[in-house]
């Protein structure tokens, strides 16, 4: 993608004017439009409506009213916008706009709706490529800060979208490899053998029914003056695939399980965003990759795994798997006395049925500012965080007779929270638990997430390391 800033309407391409609803007049003053647009603008805009289309035979040109604090609904129409453009198979547009902070958040939901996972198809569908924006006092680097934070939420999303058979925990370990090198985020790749020398049982205990080895990421952002500082310790599931393991899943539950790995790819791209940007904030982020599997000597119900940080933990469903090796990760992250840890996870079925696509379910342990923070960060970004109750009660539903914990809780009720509760218990600092489940891929179109992986996160945690944290 080329975001462009232009002086001048290039008088071809297709145009789009963002106008305040309750000020069109003044909006449009400088704009490109003929006094007779002008007037149709002003007439029309009190009506209920977000779009105008002025379009003509030969040229593309809308009108988007911007209603004052609703930039949700500026980023869908910019959604509505690039399909318009898409549609008629052109490329580029312009963009007019005389407040530089609605601008940016319009190009921001162009950015987002352009993206296409179209790599497989033979047949490229047309794709918004190149943005010219014609705004009054916009600089370089703010449009450039926008850019790198969508780039980085599209190439989650390209992680994400990409089956197992290409990506798998080695391959996805030297992708984030390359890309940490490019951004000067220091980078650890541990293989299976170190893994099994940290005696990450949950981990291993996981990848036993896979060919591929596990890897372990480890993503440290840390620039000079913040050195001394307490880190935020991001922890991301890394599910390459999960088959549900010999707990194997039925029906189409199996069919978006590639998406396993969007905690990890949402983290992986928090940390790169947040390079680009050259935040000033010590972060780490620590991703467990591998892929969930019912072959050869694949881990069974009544087993028992000794994990990292030694507690004793019974499997009673190999499909619980996301918790085994977050937990080893968890107990990892101890190690750098962290400030807070979140960890990011596509972890229970559960969290999807209670909220839907609509939020990310979560939970804290000791971490109440944290979690009132990353909720003001949400809303601040339209990605919005349901905080789930967390009481003791809810430990005790994973206690286990044979060994100290089990990895699911007894029966069908709150399986978000005895998840979550069962990954508080490897946590010696403050801790947030995200779900993801529910919004990490989504199968029909959603906005400006569009079709298949979301990135649904990355902005809210940046904008949490930017603004609120
Ligand atoms: N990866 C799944 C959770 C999931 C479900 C993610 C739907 C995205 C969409 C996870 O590993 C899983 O299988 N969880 C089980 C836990 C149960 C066996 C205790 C679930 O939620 O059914
Ligand atoms: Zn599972
Ligand atoms: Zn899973």
């Amino acid at each position: 993608m080329t975001v462009n800033i232009v002086k001048k309407y290039g008088d071809t391409e297709p145009l789009v004017l963002v106008v305040r609803k309750n000020n069109v007049a003044d909006c449009m003053k400088n704009s490109p439009l003929s006094d007779k647009e002008k007037a149709f603008v002003e007439k029309n805009a009190e009506k209920n409506c977000k779009i105008l289309n002025l379009s003509t035979l030969d040229i593309q040109k809308y009108v988007v009213l911007y209603e004052d604090g609703n930039l949700k609904t500026l980023r869908d129409s910019a959604n509505a916008v690039c399909t318009k453009v898409e549609k008629s198979k052109k490329e580029s547009l312009t963009v007019f706009c005389d407040e530089k902070e609605i601008s940016l958040a319009f190009l921001e939901g162009l950015l987002l709706s352009a993206y296409k996972f179209d790599k497989y198809k033979s047949e490229k569908p047309t794709k918004v490529t190149t943005v010219n924006m014609l705004v009054k006092g916009l600089k370089k680097s703010e449009m450039e800060s926008v850019l790198n934070l969508c780039e980085s939420v599209c190439m989650a999303r390209d992680w994400v979208n990409e089956p197992v058979m290409v990506l798998n925990a080695d391959t996805f370990a030297k992708i984030l490899h390359d890309e940490a090198v490019s951004l000067g985020v220091d980078v650890t790749i541990l293989k299976q053998k170190q893994i099994e020398s940290l005696k990450m049982g949950g981990l291993l205990g996981v990848n036993r029914g896979s060919v591929d080895e596990a890897r372990f990421i480890v993503l440290e952002w840390k620039p000079e003056n913040v050195a001394g500082e307490q880190p935020v310790v991001f922890v991301g599931k890394g599910i390459m695939y999960d088959t549900g393991g010999l707990n194997i899943k039925t029906g189409d539950y199996m069919y978006d399980m590639k998406s396993d790995m969007a905690g990890a790819a949402t983290m992986a791209a928090t940390i790169f965003a947040v390079a680009k940007d050259k935040l000033p904030i010590h972060l780490v982020a620590l991703i467990p990759a591998t892929d969930n599997r019912p072959c050869g000597n694949a881990y069974a119900n009544g087993d028992i795994l000794k994990m990292y940080d030694g507690t004793m933990v019974e499997v009673v469903n190999t499909d619980a798997e996301g918790r085994l090796i977050l937990a080893d990760a968890i107990a990892y992250a101890n190690r750098y006395n962290p400030k807070v840890i979140v960890d990011a996870a596509t972890l229970t079925g559960a969290a999807e049925r209670a909220i839907g696509k609509y939020g990310i379910v979560a939970m804290h342990q000791n971490a109440q500012e944290t979690m009132e923070q990353l909720k003001k960060a949400g809303d601040d970004v339209y990605e919005r965080i349901a905080e789930f109750p967390f009481w003791e009660e809810y430990g005790e539903l994973i206690k286990s007779d044979v060994a100290d914990i089990k990895n699911s809780g007894a029966g069908v009720n709150a399986g978000m929270i005895t998840a979550g509760k069962f990954l508080a218990h490897f946590a010696k600092a403050p801790f947030v638990h995200l779900d993801i489940a529910g919004v990490a891929f989504c199968e029909k179109d959603y906005g400006i997430y569009g079709k298949g992986a979301t990135g649904f996160g990355i902005r809210l945690l940046h904008q949490w390391l930017k603004e609120r944290c």
